[in-house]
């Protein structure tokens, strides 16, 4: 290609896209008796202290974060004995009305899969009580009017086939393969109806080609904010709500005309979760 040519091609390329953000309803959970005393994912130590009030102070700023954005944040209350209830991502996954409930992997949180059916269907949600196992918006991200699917350590690849007969949406289904990286929420950030971020290593070969292929613009975040689990965002298509420590997805998402704002969760990634996992969109 001649110089000529491709100066054009490179200024386009520099032009910042416009962002629109979407006004979201979420649902979230106070970690009033959040700690960790068992240990289902890499990142859980029971052996380490925990603070509760310094992880519902972090959680309110969570909170005050999207209420300052317009959101119409949605509370169920927390239950005594499930402390990873405040990951509200994992309740389900809610579209159209539909709420698809969630069975969870690990006896320790199954408890939790009908206080969260409860909540739906006293909110007028029609309740889709789930055959197979999975683990909600955890493992199920919608992208425009496709269904990111995760599986290899929470839900099973049988939830994907009962969530699109639910849906009525194509279900792609991804592969996990670092247990740091067990549910799809923490290597893949949705970041509008077209685009996302993610973290290669995390997945098997043919799905990350599939990443590949639909989502060639996608965001490459780095090992290093991967690790504090910097992917585990949430967006209203330009406001981004990501972990404070994401120093290079922030940069990114700038650059790309999105306005990333940073919280620090530090307590509930003792937990393994971040802003996302807190994080249940309600789709009327
Ligand atoms: N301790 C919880 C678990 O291992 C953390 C859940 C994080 N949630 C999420 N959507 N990634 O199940």
């Amino acid at each position: 290609m001649s110089i000529n040519s491709a100066t054009p091609v490179l200024a386009e390329e520099g032009a910042v896209p416009v962002r629109t953000a979407t006004k979201r309803t979420v649902l979230m959970c106070k970690p009033q008796f959040f700690t960790v005393v068992y240990r289902i994912n890499p990142w859980m130590d029971p052996a380490l202290p925990t603070d509760t009030s310094l992880a519902v102070t972090q959680w309110q700023t969570l909170y005050d974060t999207y209420v300052g954005l317009g959101f119409d944040v949605q509370l169920i209350d927390p239950i005594d004995g499930l402390p990873d209830m405040v990951y509200a991502a994992n309740g389900g996954f809610v579209i159209d009305n539909q709420a698809y409930g969630a069975k969870f992997t690990h006896v320790q949180r199954q408890p939790e899969g009908p206080a969260y059916m409860d909540w739906f269907g006293a909110n007028d949600f029609n309740v889709r009580v789930p055959v197979e196992t999975n683990e909600g918006e955890g493992d199920f991200l919608l992208v425009g009017d496709v269904i990111l699917a995760g599986t290899g350590f929470r839900s099973d690849s049988n939830s994907h086939a009962e969530l699109s007969a639910i849906a009525g949406r194509p279900v792609i289904t991804l592969r996990l393969i670092n247990p740091s990286f067990y549910h799809l929420d923490t290597a893949v950030a949705v970041l509008d109806d077209s685009n996302i971020a993610y973290l290669p290593s995390a997945f098997d070969e043919p799905s990350l080609a599939t990443l590949q292929e639909r989502y060639p613009d996608a965001v490459i975040v780095t090992e290093e904010d991967a690790a504090i689990l910097g992917l585990n965002s949430y967006s209203d298509g330009y406001n981004v709500v990501i972990a404070a420590r994401a120093k290079d997805f922030e940069r990114q998402l700038r650059a790309r005309g999105y306005n990333p704002i940073g919280v620090d969760l530090s307590e509930l990634l003792l937990g393994g979760g971040g802003v996302k996992c807190c994080t249940l969109e309600l789709r009327r």
